[in-house]
């Protein structure tokens, strides 16, 4: 007997296979039973009749419970209103695993509840399509940077320097070196990777231990980190436009089963084309002043200012030159306005907010010694970052996706922590 995936039931119509997988839903009208089916590939509805299998399936079909794993054998028949346009007209069952009082019923649970039982939660249609339109989001990354030729640069985790933000540290003692930081972010290794090879990324987790207990924050989340030579903080935008509209537009190509479970509106997503809406920092203040809302100059922007920014435009928009104090020392100080960095950050409509941090890097040797020192960092930790200027200085940009983000928007969905499998947040280590 054939045993075969969901998914590959069209190439067998017509023949008697086995399928493996776990019971979805049962039900039965005394004479004709249906079985729901999910193996990982999609969903098949196994159809029993009571006159035509012995009297041992039919009561093992009696016997069987939400989430039991099952072997179903039985003949293929196309049926265009079942999902995956077949069906099974099942003449053996046999129970390979029981499943006594499933915790996750088909009912409300509090969302408490569902992420304790996270490595159950998974096998929910939901969690499922999530977690394929997460897959497709990477291979598209990595397929995006593939074509154009980047180099993809492994970078470390552990580290000596820190890359971000001193205050969101997660460190670990490192043998007899003192203490060692987990990385929150490859940037600083792919510049000089993007000096030995032109176009480089980096994908990875990184790392923060940030207190904030909002819907877009993680403690351990996935970014992709760009870096090329020679291009300037336009450039870098351009880029970003294209990989974004790529990663949307493969979504919807690839997920569009997906995104129907998920009952997400792809209206807007079908609008994410380049090029993206730009405004520059002090424009963006102003906007939103003239929208109510109290920002002042000099202040980062919160999740609610970018909200209310972002439903301006149809389209992800690009706010660029932020002011120094608000952004890494790493960034290339605007010639035009020293109070300000040639960076952007790139936001999502619908609410989403930042999904892209990127700049042009500080490529001068004496500039970028003077942002370490007035960060009160230790030049010591960064003087391989800093020969980066000394031998061979080059113009050069990059940024970050957060993969998380990504995902929640592309999904439509209220928080980022449904987007990862084992979610990492401040008061969740379990499962
Ligand atoms: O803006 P960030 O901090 O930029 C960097 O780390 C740069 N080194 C990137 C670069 O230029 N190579 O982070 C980049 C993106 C954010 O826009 C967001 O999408 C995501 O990473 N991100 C988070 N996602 C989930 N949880 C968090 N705590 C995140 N912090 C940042
Ligand atoms: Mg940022």
């Amino acid at each position: 007997m054939t045993t075969v995936r969901i998914a590959e039931l069209a190439r067998h119509e017509g023949a008697s296979v086995t399928v493996q997988g776990w019971v979805l839903t049962l039900r039965t009208s005394g004479k004709i039973a249906f079985l729901v089916l999910r193996d990982g590939t999609g969903y098949l509805q196994a159809v029993l009749s009571k006159k035509e299998v012995s009297e041992e399936t039919w009561a093992r079909f009696g016997g069987l419970s939400q989430e039991a794993s099952v072997a179903v054998t039985g003949t293929v028949r196309a049926e265009p209103r079942a999902p995956g346009g077949y069906e099974m007209h099942a003449t053996e069952l046999t129970l390979l695993g029981a499943s006594v009082d499933f915790p996750i019923q088909p009912k409300e649970h509090s969302t408490q509840f569902l992420f304790e039982h996270r490595h159950l939660w998974l096998r929910s249609r939901r969690q499922v399509a999530i977690a394929k339109v997460r897959h497709e989001v990477v291979q598209a990354i990595r397929d995006f940077f593939f074509a154009r030729d980047f180099t993809l640069v492994d970078t470390p985790i552990l580290t000596g320097s820190i890359g971000e933000q001193a205050g969101e540290l997660f460190s670990t003692d490192y043998f007899d070196l003192g203490k060692a930081y987990l990385a929150q972010t490859g940037q600083l290794y792919v510049e000089a990777a993007a000096a030995a090879l032109g176009k480089v990324y980096c994908f990875g987790p990184t790392f923060r231990a940030e207190k904030s207990k909002t819907r877009r924050h993680l403690t351990e989340f996935w970014m992709v980190e760009p870096e090329v030579a020679f291009h300037d903080s336009n450039d870098n935008m351009r880029l970003q436009e294209e990989f974004v509209s790529y990663i949307v537009g493969r979504a919807l190509e690839a997920r569009r089963e997906e995104l129907k479970e998920l009952e997400r509106d792809t209206g807007p997503l079908e609008r994410v084309q380049a090029p993206f809406a730009r405004i520059s920092y002090t424009d963006a203040v102003q906007k939103l002043n003239a929208l109510g809302s109290d920002m002042a100059w000099g202040r980062d922007l919160g999740g609610d200012d970018e909200t209310l920014l972002a439903q301006q435009y149809d389209r992800p928009v690009f706010v660029f030159n932020y002011p120094k104090g608000v952004k890494a020392f790493y960034m290339k100080e605007n010639p035009d306005d020293p109070r300000t960095v040639l960076n952007n950050d790139c936001l999502a409509p619908e609410g989403y907010g930042e999904i892209i941090g990127g700049s042009q890097r500080e490529d001068d040797y004496d500039r970028l010694l003077a942002r370490i020192l007035e960060q009160g960092l230790d030049p010591e930790a960064y003087r391989w970052y800093l020969d980066l200027r000394k031998y061979g200085t080059f113009v050069h940009s990059g940024f970050g996706l957060g993969v998380e983000r990504t995902v929640a928007w592309i999904c439509g969905l209220p928080h980022i922590r449904e987007t990862i499998a084992f979610p990492r947040q401040i008061h969740r280590l379990y499962p």
